[in-house]
């Protein structure tokens, strides 16, 4: 049973993260999605409600499970199970920062990090930028999953 583990803010699901996540279904047993809880950073979304929206997206895959954690991913990589960090790269300018977080963790406990291409048409899409959209009153309709669309607008209000 290898079980990967697909960790990030979340804030809010977009496609782009969906995409990773289904891509991870098709190839892993089991696939734990993690949204970090990070008191230092204040979210859109506290992590419990990050938690549920990633929940309704991904309620249609039986081997995912939905979760959040604080602390070392590596720690929490080793408490759950999981062999392999799944990251999603839509660009070189992802790369470099990306590669960092994968040698330290590497360094950190051996652990294997594999990045999947996105969609190129995802290529533009980040959670930043649909939170400055939705938040300027544009349209995300096409960005992210309709529930996290309708939390957005619900939050803007
Ligand atoms: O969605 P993001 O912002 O790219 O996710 C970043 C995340 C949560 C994967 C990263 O911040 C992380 O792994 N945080 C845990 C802290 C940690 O383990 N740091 C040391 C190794 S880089």
């Amino acid at each position: 049973m290898i079980t990967a583990l697909v960790p990030g803010s979340f804030d809010p699901p977009t496609n782009g993260h969906l995409d990773v996540i289904e891509r991870c279904v098709g190839i892993f047993d089991r696939v734990v999605v993690a949204v970090i809880r990070n008191p230092s950073k204040t979210p859109l979304f506290d992590a419990s409600e990050r938690e549920e929206l990633l929940r309704s997206c991904c309620g249609s895959w039986d081997n995912v499970e939905v979760d959040s954690f604080s602390g070392l991913l590596v720690d929490y990589a080793e408490q759950v199970g999981a062999t392999t960090i799944v990251k999603g790269l839509r660009a070189m300018t992802d790369f470099d920062y990306e590669i960092q977080m994968a040698q330290m963790n590497r360094h950190l406990s051996g652990i294997v990090t594999l990045f999947v291409a996105t969609k190129p048409e995802f290529g533009y899409l980040s959670s930043s930028l649909v939170k400055q959209v939705a938040g300027l009153g544009g349209s995300i309709d096409a960005l992210v999953p309709d529930v996290v669309a309708a939390a957005m607008k619900e939050r803007f209000r």
